[in-house]
């Protein structure tokens, strides 16, 4: 039996009528740009996830960009951030007109290893972006103790991470919400994705949430009179729509995925060629991605393919070692845990609705391939 990685058919088959409603009534409004669809949905994500401020964007990316341009980044600057995550969260620094300054991961958990920022600060260092990488939230303690030490701004990229949570200096916090800025995506694929792109930034600052809300719309806060140059990046009346519609399923499609993460640990938990994610007790991690890491992966990967089990690998290519980053003089062997999560891990179909014949199909043949 083939298994997809991901099937959104069976989230929408759970909505369908909700949604062709929320659709319509857009349509039926005939307010595209902006107005009360964008407005609801903002107001819906600053009560779950207790900001004063939520401005919705083109995309996850440009999310990221413009909290970049809104906090003043640019050239000379340098954004310490992690070579291990989706190519967006580096290209945003560098198309803001800064410098990412790349620091290895923790192997364990795959994030920006916190204890090696030190060494790359400078006196150009003006901010540090973590990613809450795959759904669980890095471990922001020590970067929030360094960024207040050293003044610099904390940027999440919390594009994988939507409704994940962790304990941030002794108290529950939601990813997102820590540091200045949080950068949401709402790609089809994500934990909350729309029927489009969509971005979000969510700040507690009044006049970053301004100057962001001026950003999307060609940098001018009234029509036709133009404070700086902008650019145009609004998130779209449908996807807001669309968004504000499954928002309040989220909790529950994160705790199948969780479900579905804890019995492919138990299942997998004999096979010694394989590492199961590692989820940390102060983290609701919301597994936007499961991700192992596993011997001979290419070589696995091959197998599942040949049989229709859905994977993928997130990410072949550390950042540093992107051919557009070559210039910033990075070589291999730089970050060697980068470089080796990069030839060790899978993700395997964790979506919301995947069924138990579907796991053991998955685990079956990891078990078939090492057998
Ligand atoms: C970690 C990370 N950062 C940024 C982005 C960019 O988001 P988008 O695709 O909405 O531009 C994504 C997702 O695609 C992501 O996974």
């Amino acid at each position: 039996m083939a298994v997809p990685f991901l099937d959104l058919r069976v989230q929408f088959a759970e909505i369908q009528d909700e949604i062709w409603t929320v659709i319509r009534d857009v349509v039926e409004s005939q307010q595209f740009i902006l107005g009360p669809a964008v407005e609801r949905f903002e107001g819906a994500i600053t009560e779950t996830l207790g900001v004063r401020h939520a401005i919705g964007l083109a995309s996850g990316t440009d999310a990221l960009f413009l909290s970049l341009r809104a906090l003043d980044l640019g050239p000379g600057d340098e954004v310490v951030t992690t070579p291990f995550t989706f190519f967006a969260t580096a290209g945003a620094i560098h198309n803001a007109g800064a410098r990412p300054v790349f620091v290895d991961i923790e192997p364990d958990t795959l994030h920006l290893d916190a204890a090696r920022v030190e060494d790359v600060l400078t006196p150009r260092t003006r901010a540090v972006l973590p990613v809450h990488l795959f759904g669980q939230m890095a471990d922001l303690d020590p970067l929030l103790e360094l960024c207040e030490r050293h003044g610099l701004v904390l940027v999440e990229d919390a594009a994988q991470a939507m409704g994940s949570r962790g304990l941030v200096r002794g108290a529950w916090r939601m990813a997102g919400t820590v540091g200045r800025v949080g950068c949401f995506s709402f790609f089809p694929t994500k934990n909350l994705g729309g029927y489009g792109d969509g971005g979000l930034v969510v700040t507690d600052d009044d006049g970053l949430a301004a100057r962001l809300r001026r950003l999307r719309v060609h940098g001018g806060a009234r029509t036709y009179f133009h404070e700086e140059v902008g650019v145009n990046s609004r998130l779209d009346a449908l996807q807001a729509a669309v968004l504000l519609a499954k928002l309040p399923y989220l909790a529950g499609w994160n705790e199948e995925r969780r479900a579905n993460a804890a019995w492919y640990d138990r299942r997998l938990a004999g096979l010694a060629q394989v590492k199961t994610p590692v989820a940390q007790p102060d983290r609701l991690h919301t597994y936007h991605q499961y991700t192992i890491r596993a011997q001979r992966r290419d070589e696995l990967k091959r197998f599942l393919d040949a049989r229709g089990i859905g994977n993928a690998v997130y990410y072949p290519l550390p950042l540093h070692l992107q051919p557009c980053f070559q210039g910033l003089g990075y070589r291999p062997g730089r970050f060697p845990e980068a470089e080796r999560a990069s030839a060790e891990v899978l993700s395997l179909p964790i979506y919301p609705g995947l069924t138990q014949a579907q796991r053991e199909e998955v685990a079956g043949a990891l078990e078939a391939f090492y057998r």
